[in-house]
């Protein structure tokens, strides 16, 4: 009967503070939310402290040709590859002719011709290119791609999803690589998802521009590295700094079997400015001019000098003030790094009523209404670098977006769109409206 203490064992079997202690020296990711037992409130402050944490953890720098593994020696602010810039990004895992990942290893490289720049990646290497051009660009549909983003700078922003190596070995050993292995939902449609991935998969996507011909001023506040892309206007591949704006991190939990979706921005990408900003956004040019209502840039056939448009952030969906109470906190602690230009949009979690330190059954779906911010959202729940026209329609969250794919794939909308041979759907409103006769 007693009601919590200071310190209370969760359900998870971890021992949870009444209220999070916010900490940048965790090298992983946290296996589970940490709620103490008996807490029936809104638990935001305790998975956004979760999600902060996991973000610490994929920024952390990789030892050294050891493959998702956090150098124990170096703190978040150490330089090389990061964690996540080392998992297994799409091209490895799902080849363009169906055969399965040649590296027994996680630790191993796939050949180059498996990438469409054939390039040799070795530790840390970075591909962003797809076979048409296009793919690595779309933004997220319903299990499908809508037309692209372009910032101010005219870079087209290129998207990039890469799986740990407790979700890659179960892919590869299960051969979900391949779309006749991936099992059939049986009619009547059961409760539970008809593959699952094991507590501790994580899965990134991410969102990078060119920074050429941003200023020095804006340029400090991205993490940027090298990487190799496919040139819109030419098709051919080449070697080009890049700046990380956008991450979403999902894994898999023992309390959470319906993930837990966390999402990140780059802090400059639309108004409001920053108290110390450059002075330029870089998805908006500043002016009053406001969002287009959908997409004005088609995916196919992608025009090879792109307009910018301007974003913004609805205002009927702004970041959680408690969220932001956790970015200010965080921001502070990586403060003299660039990871204190990026912020926490929002943590998406299943809901069930009651004891919210016990497990959420593996039955329950993760429709709107059975998540946070849920049917009728007044705070965020998209990603203004990826989901940048889903922002007025709450049933447009991450969950119950992902949730059409879940008794397929178990949320994993890139199993489900490119185990071979691939299916992606491309929704009339990816394509240009100037249809040829
Ligand atoms: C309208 C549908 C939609 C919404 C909303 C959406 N996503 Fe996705 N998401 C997708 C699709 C489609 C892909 C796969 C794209 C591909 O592989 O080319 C994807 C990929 C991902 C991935 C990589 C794993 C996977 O499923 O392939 C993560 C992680 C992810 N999204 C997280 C999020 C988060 C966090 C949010 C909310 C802030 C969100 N998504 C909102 C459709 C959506």
């Amino acid at each position: 009967m007693a009601g919590f203490t200071l310190f209370a064992i969760s359900a998870a079997g971890q021992t949870c503070p009444a209220t999070p202690v916010p900490s940048v020296k965790g090298m992983t990711v946290p296996k589970d939310v940490c709620i103490p037992a008996g807490f029936t409130d809104l638990t935001i402050d305790y998975f956004d402290d979760y999600s902060w944490k996991s973000f610490v953890a994929m920024i952390w720098p990789s030892v050294y040709g050891g493959r998702g593994t956090p150098d124990p020696g170096r703190t978040y602010v150490g330089a090389g590859p990061r964690v996540f810039e080392t998992f297994k990004p799409l091209w490895e895992i799902f080849h363009r002719d169906g055969s399965a990942p040649a590296s027994a290893d996680f630790q191993e490289y796939e050949a180059p011709m498996q990438n469409a720049c054939s390039v040799r990646a070795g530790f840390g290497d970075m591909v962003l290119a797809s076979d048409s051009g296009y793919h690595d660009l779309g933004q997220a549909a319903d299990g499908g791609l809508l037309g692209p983003l372009v910032a101010q700078n005219r870079s087209y922003v290129r998207y990039l999803t890469s799986y740990n190596e407790i979700a890659f070995r179960h892919i590869q050993s299960n051969k979900w690589y391949l779309r006749s292995a991936l099992p059939v939902v049986p009619v009547p449609r059961p409760l539970q998802p008809a593959i699952e991935f094991p507590n501790g998969a994580i899965v990134v996507k991410t969102a990078w521009i060119e920074t050429l011909g941003l200023t020095d001023a804006q340029k400090r506040r991205i993490y940027s590295r090298m990487a190799v892309i496919k040139d819109t206007a030419t098709g051919k591949c080449r070697k080009a700094p890049v700046g990380l704006i956008g991450i979403h991190i999902a894994q898999k939990t023992a309390s959470r079997p319906q993930w837990i979706w966390s999402s990140f921005e780059q802090v400059d990408l639309a108004p409001p400015a920053e108290p110390d900003g450059p002075g330029a956004f870089l998805l908006n040019d500043g002016s009053n001019a406001p969002m287009p209502k959908s997409n004005p840039i088609p995916l196919v056939p992608l025009p090879k000098a792109p307009t910018p448009f301007n974003v913004e952030r609805s205002p009927k969906a702004l970041i959680h003030p408690q969220t932001m109470a956790t970015n200010a906190t965080y921001r502070k602690l990586v403060a003299g790094s660039v990871w204190q230009n990026y912020q926490l949009v929002v943590t998406q979690w299943p809901l069930a009523p009651g004891d919210q330190s016990l497990p959420v059954s593996p039955k329950q779906a993760g429709d709107i209404f059975q998540t946070f911010p849920g049917d009728g959202a007044t705070s965020a729940y998209s990603n203004l670098s990826m989901e940048t026209f889903h922002q007025a329609r709450p049933g447009q969250g991450c969950m119950n977006c992902h949730n059409r794919t879940r008794l397929t794939a178990d949320f994993m909308w890139s199993v489900q769109m490119h185990a071979f041979p691939p299916q992606i759907f491309l929704p009339q409103a990816a394509e240009s409206p100037q249809k040829k006769k």
